[in-house]
C-alpha cells in the first residue's frame, strides 16, 4: 500500500485496542480509525431519535444518511455526526448497552465497513475493532488479536471511569464486558473473532507501553 502498511487491531471490549492503536499510529506517523467510534456514533443517534432497536428499515436510513468525522486532537480524536460532536456522549452506558445490537444488523456492518476499507485503502493506516483483521481488512500486512483477562479488562475501566469522575460497580463493569463479548462473539455478521493469521498479544499483564513495543516491533518486521 503506498502509504504504509495496514494495520489491524483487534479484541474484546477493554483490551486496550484504542489505547494501543493511537499511539502505535503516531509512532508510525499513521492514520487512527476507530471503527467502535462509528458503530457507537450510529447507536447514539438511533437512541436519540427514539427508533427502537428492532426496527431495522428505520436504523438502516440513519446509517445510510449519516456523516461520522474524526478531528484528530492533541489528546486523541473527537467525534462527529452530521456535524455534531459526540465524543464523549458516545462513551455514556446508554450507547455502551445498545451498541451491540446495533452492530449485528446487516445494513449497518455493510455501509460502515466499507468506508473503513475506503479510508485504508492507501494504507497507512492502524485500525481497531473486532472484524478488521478478519472482514474488513483481510489482506493487512499487520493482524493483532488483543486480549486480557475479563478481571484485568474490568479493573482498567474501573480505573478509568474513576479518573473522569465516574462512579460504577466493578462487578457492574464485569458483566457488561461479558455480555457485550458475548453478543459481539455470537452474533452472525462478521462477529469477533481472531484472524487465522493475526497474532495474538495477552496484555494481563502488560502495562501499555510494553504492548506499544510489541506490536511496533511486528510492525518494524514487516515494512523491512
Ligand atoms: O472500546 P470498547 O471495547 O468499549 O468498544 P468499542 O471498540 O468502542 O466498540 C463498541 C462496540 O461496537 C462493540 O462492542 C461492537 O458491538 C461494535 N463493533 C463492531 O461490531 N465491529 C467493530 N469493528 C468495532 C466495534
Ligand atoms: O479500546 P478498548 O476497549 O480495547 O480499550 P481501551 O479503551 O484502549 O483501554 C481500556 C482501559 O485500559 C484504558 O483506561 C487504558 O488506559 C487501560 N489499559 C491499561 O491499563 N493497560 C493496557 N495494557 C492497556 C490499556
Amino acid at each position: 500500500h503506498k502509504n504504509g502498511l495496514q494495520v489491524a487491531i483487534d479484541g474484546p471490549a477493554s483490551a486496550g485496542k484504542s489505547t494501543v492503536a493511537k499511539l502505535v499510529a503516531s509512532r508510525f506517523n499513521y492514520i487512527y480509525c476507530d471503527t467502535g467510534a462509528m458503530y457507537r456514533a450510529i447507536t447514539y443517534k438511533v437512541l436519540k431519535n427514539g427508533i427502537a432497536l428492532d426496527d431495522i428499515e428505520a436504523i438502516t436510513k440513519i446509517v445510510d444518511s449519516s456523516q461520522i468525522t474524526f478531528e484528530p486532537t492533541a489528546h486523541g480524536q473527537k467525534v462527529f455526526i452530521d456535524g455534531e460532536e459526540i465524543t464523549e456522549a458516545i462513551r455514556q452506558e446508554d450507547v455502551t448497552n445498545s451498541v451491540s445490537a446495533v452492530s449485528a444488523i446487516q445494513s449497518v456492518r455493510t455501509k460502515l465497513s466499507a468506508d473503513q476499507k475506503q479510508l485504508a485503502a492507501n494504507g497507512g493506516i492502524v485500525m481497531d475493532g473486532r472484524d478488521i483483521g478478519s472482514t474488513v481488512l483481510p489482506n493487512a500486512e499487520v493482524k493483532i488479536f488483543l486480549i486480557a483477562s475479563v478481571d484485568e479488562r474490568a479493573d482498567r475501566r474501573y480505573k478509568e471511569n474513576v479518573r473522569k469522575g465516574i462512579n460504577t460497580s466493578l462487578e457492574v463493569l464485569k458483566q457488561e464486558i461479558r455480555d457485550r463479548d458475548y453478543k459481539d462473539s455470537h452474533r452472525e455478521i462478521s462477529p469477533l473473532t481472531k484472524a487465522d493469521d493475526a497474532i495474538e498479544v495477552d496484555t494481563t499483564s502488560m502495562a501499555i507501553p510494553e504492548v506499544v513495543e510489541t506490536i511496533s516491533k511486528i510492525i518494524l518486521k514487516n515494512i523491512n
